[in-house]
């Protein structure tokens, strides 16, 4: 399938849902709040793949991501971390609540893949 339909009316604030699209996880978070906040504020960090969150999201609440590690391609474990995002167990890599590569390993951020929100509670990925 090229594009996959979401629906994220289930999905509560600071959970993730990881969903199949070609071949690969796609990890869809309801951040809170608070991590819109400092995801934001960690713009200003050294960043090894420097991206502002506001690039790397379409509405803020809702952080897209494909879910593959991009040091060696492991599927990174969600709310974990010391950067309160992912945290890859095969070599140690973190990312932040934006996705972005923080420590570890992983040389660039967790890519965005193409969406469109076709509602408010409905995504279209691809
Ligand atoms: Fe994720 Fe190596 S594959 S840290």
């Amino acid at each position: 399938l090229a594009s996959l339909e979401v629906d994220l009316s289930n999905v509560d604030p600071g959970s993730t849902v990881t969903v199949k699209w070609r071949g690969k996880p796609v990890f869809i978070r309801r951040r809170t709040e608070e991590e819109i906040e400092r995801a934001r504020r960690e713009d200003s960090a050294s960043l090894r793949d420097p991206q502002p969150d506001s690039a790397r999201v379409q509405d803020p609440e809702w952080l897209v991501v494909v879910g593959v590690c991009t040091h060696l391609g492991c599927i990174p474990l969600p709310n974990a971390g010391d950067y309160g995002g992912w945290f890859c167990p095969c070599h140690g890599s973190h990312y932040d609540v934006s996705g972005r590569a923080r420590k570890g390993p992983a040389p660039l951020n967790l890519e965005v893949p193409a969406y469109t929100f076709l509602g408010e509670r409905r995504l279209l990925i691809g």
